[in-house]
């Protein structure tokens, strides 16, 4: 068996495959997350591990542990953890989506530089990117910020107490903003530019390299062979799509998570002129480019639960029977927005109702501005030559019948299904496979797992009514942008 790890969000998932990628179990163990303050966003390291453990403990009763040979690993991206001199967590992980750092992103910005960052990393600072939040603890917690020993991503904390080796991936440290992305090293610049040093960095691997074996108490503990193979995996996006299938050059996903992202892969290095784009490492050795918009199926849940305290099936069900001719609006900005606008302050808005307007036409509403927002991301993707015909689709949105159609006829792509919809925890597994030697590559491991199973065309009709929509779509962030401040 293989184990893929996933360190979400809101949970850690767990699975376990065969040797055909068949899943045999999967585990979910829930954590907290605390929002400290309005912008805020951390977890503790030490719940990821202990639902970790007790999330294998679970996964391995009734399975039969002398067959399991790799452990692959997955998690949420950006998050910073720090440890001091006894690998004690220094303070909370400060998470993807807080916002605090809207100062020292101005700094890297626009004091070092755009045009510098840039060249040094292949990105620019985003408020959610690791390295704005090293410079956060720096200048507001300077003790913390003397006690740092290691320096490591959320999956990367696991692997540590798994295998005792302080590894990342290159497609986890994409995202930290101080990886030099083309080159796939450290960036010394950025290091000076942070003040920390690289031996306080992990070791960086391909996402697919074993870094070692389970330690020998934590194989005891779990009874299991003592040389279960430890394969670092890499950033939820890049691992979800390797769990989608999404191989080859311009292969696209689109996922519906809390996020939501489009995301496609590049043979080579490419970098959008206006950096709106994220230009990453992907988990099968090469790159990839991707866009987030932050409040994707989160957007959804804050309608559904906050405002309208029902549930999802009864609202989408409402949305199905909606004439799209409306000029109703929603700029799913809840938490501030990365692709296209990288603006910390937007804000959720609805525009555009009247005296016959109904919940349900609000609804759709929100189901197509999260669609509008990605196409953002998608029109970049264009821009830069990259051909796009179709994408897969995955995360919970993508349970949404309705959501899956208003994505084909607003990206008007055609959107595939495919056997698998356990994105990255299930993606980890199929990089544990790699590693261990089942196959040659990660690409061949999907295409002997992954099949589509199901297709969605867009509908000419409303292709031409949404292109009309999305243009106006488009003018309303510039206009409202101020007030946001
Ligand atoms: C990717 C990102 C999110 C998190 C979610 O850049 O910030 O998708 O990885 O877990």
């Amino acid at each position: 068996y293989f184990i893929g790890v996933d360190v979400g969000t809101t949970s850690v998932k767990i699975l376990a495959i065969d040797e055909l990628g068949k899943i045999i179990k999967t585990v979910t163990k829930e954590y907290p997350i605390y929002f400290p303050q309005p912008m805020w966003s951390e977890q503790n390291p030490e719940d990821w591990w202990q639902q970790t453990l007790k999330g294998l403990d679970e996964l391995f009763r009734g399975i039969n542990k002398a067959e399991v040979k790799g452990i692959g690993l997955s998690g949420q991206m950006h998050g910073l953890v720090i440890l001091g001199e006894e690998d004690e967590v220094i303070r909370p992980a400060i998470l993807w989506n807080d916002q605090r750092t809207e100062k020292e992103c101005y700094y890297l910005n626009n004091i070092v530089g755009k045009a510098k960052i840039s060249d040094w990393t292949g990105n620019i600072a985003l408020t959610g990117f690791t390295a704005p939040k090293i410079l956060w603890v720096r200048e507001n917690e300077p003790d913390n910020f003397n006690r740092i020993k290691k320096i490591m991503l959320p999956k990367d904390y696991l692997a540590y107490k798994i295998s005792g080796e302080c590894a990342t991936d290159m497609s986890d440290a994409s995202g930290t903003l101080y990886l030099d992305v083309k080159n796939r090293k450290w960036s010394n610049e950025m290091l000076s530019v942070l003040g920390i040093s690289i031996e306080q960095l992990p070791r960086l691997y391909e996402s697919f390299e074993v870094i070692g074996n389970i330690k020998e108490d934590l194989a005891e503990r779990l009874e299991l062979p003592k040389d279960v193979k430890i394969v670092i995996g890499g950033g939820d996006q890049a691992v979800a799509a390797v769990g989608g299938g999404i191989v080859g050059e311009n292969a696209c996903s689109v996922s519906l998570g809390t996020s939501g992202v489009v995301f496609a892969n590049s043979e080579d290095f490419v970098v959008d002129n206006n950096n709106r784009l994220h230009s990453f490492c992907n988990a099968n050795g090469k790159y990839h480019v991707m866009g987030v918009t932050l409040a994707a199926a989160a957007s959804l849940k804050w309608w559904v639960e906050n405002v309208n305290e029902s549930d999802f099936d009864s609202l989408l069900d409402e949305a199905k029977n909606v004439k799209i001719d409306n000029n109703i609006f929603f700029l799913p900005y809840l938490i501030g927005e990365r692709t296209p606008h990288n603006d910390p302050n937007a804000r959720g808005t609805f525009i555009g109702m009247n005296m016959t307007t109904k919940r349900k036409d609000m609804t759709r509403a929100i189901l197509e501005g999260v669609a509008f927002s990605l196409r953002d991301t998608f029109e970049i993707m264009r821009d830069m030559g990259m051909n796009i015909a179709e994408i897969t689709i995955n995360g919970g949105g993508a349970r949404s019948d309705l959501w899956c159609q208003i994505m084909a006829d607003v990206l008007n792509v055609k959107v595939n299904k495919v056997n698998s919809d356990d994105g990255p925890a299930y993606g980890a597994a199929i990089l544990a496979t790699v590693g261990y030697g089942l196959f040659k590559s990660v690409d061949e491991a999907c295409n002997t797992f992954i099949k589509i199973t199901d297709t969605i065309h867009p509908r000419e009709d409303s292709v031409l009514f949404y292109y009309e929509k999305y243009n106006k779509f488009r003018k309303i962030y510039p206009n409202v942008k101020d007030l946001f401040k």
